[in-house]
């Protein structure tokens, strides 16, 4: 995927922890998006260039700008402390284009959107989308603190009574199950935040038995992993040996060892890292595969999922 070259042309503290970026091109116009993409920003890891995906909060109507809302993440390695310790107007940085993992359903009845948190970020450009095609929805937002809520205020004067907000430092929270249950049938659901949340959310769907092709998350980060162990991928074609180490993922390791793998989420949220899976166990931790997908351990996405028993052997 090609690299944009852009200009941080504004940087704005929304909060004492939330960073808005504005990134202008360095020429000509932007790629188009749809509400709910994301981005990608080059950004150093640890010594290493990376790529973090950050959602576009900016109108999917205007091109002369992107903009994201970056959350510094205290367990940071160098993306969002990069970005909000490094990160001046004026900074150059690379951008690869806009891609759309949580897409709004056109054909959706109503659209109800669940935030919790900074996964507030990839519904203000949904929404943007919604007001414009002029259909039905609400928002609940969930925050701790109004402090902590960088579009609290704009939100709710933009969208008057479709915006409900649950403050959580004062015990507000939504009654998912009732919220779920008093939609029209043909509703969409849509969450994104914590991962309890959106476990929440998927759970209630399931229980009142909403067809799971209406029930649409994302998340920001894999949620509690359980420990890793090191393995050895053997790839196939060429018979190389790549260790894997407890610390790493598959995905950085055949990085590392010259055969680079495209990837999105990094999170085991998108499936764009597949590979395919010739012998060996599969520890799967994705969140975007069903069961079916992962019959038979023919593949394996590998920014996430590790093998079961020491060795994967690769068709790569
Ligand atoms: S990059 Fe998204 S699942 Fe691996």
């Amino acid at each position: 995927m090609t690299a944009q070259p852009v200009r941080v042309g504004r940087v704005e503290e929304l909060t004492p922890g939330v960073r808005r970026f504005t990134l202008v091109p360095e020429r000509g116009a932007l790629p188009a998006f749809s509400g709910g993409s994301h981005i990608g920003v080059m950004l150093p890891d640890a010594g290493a260039a990376r790529r973090n995906s950050y959602s576009l909060t900016s109108s999917p109507y205007e091109r002369s700008f992107f903009q994201i809302a970056v959350k510094r993440e205290p367990a940071s390695r160098g993306g969002s402390a990069y970005l909000h310790e490094s990160v001046r107007e004026g900074s150059r940085l690379e951008i690869a284009a806009p891609v759309n993992q949580f897409p709004l359903a056109n054909t959706g009845r109503h659209h109800l959107l669940i935030a919790g948190g900074i996964g507030i970020t990839p519904f203000l450009s949904q929404i943007e989308s919604l007001q414009r095609w002029g259909h039905s929805f609400e928002l609940h937002d969930c925050y701790r603190g109004a402090e902590n809520a960088p579009f609290l205020a704009e939100l709710r004067e933009r969208l008057g009574p479709r915006f409900h907000g649950y403050d959580t430092s004062r015990g507000a929270r939504p009654d998912l199950v009732a919220l779920l249950r008093a939609q029209v049938t043909g509703a969409h659901v849509y969450v994104c935040g914590p991962a309890g949340l959106i476990d929440a959310v998927v759970a209630a769907a399931r229980t009142l038995g909403w067809p799971r092709h209406h029930v649409h998350f994302e998340r920001f980060s894999a949620g509690p992993q359980a420990p890793t162990r090191p393995f050895v991928a053997r790839l196939a074609r060429s018979g190389q040996d790549v260790s894997v180490s407890g610390g790493s993922s598959l995905l950085d390791a055949l990085d590392a060892a010259g055969h680079a793998v495209p990837y999105s989420c990094r999170i085991g949220g998108c499936g764009t890292c597949e590979v395919a899976v010739i012998e060996g166990e599969v520890d799967h931790r994705d969140h975007c595969w069903t069961d079916e997908d992962r019959a038979g351990d023919r593949r394996i996405l590998a920014c996430i999922s590790r093998a079961k028993n020491g060795h994967l052997v690769l068709d790569l």
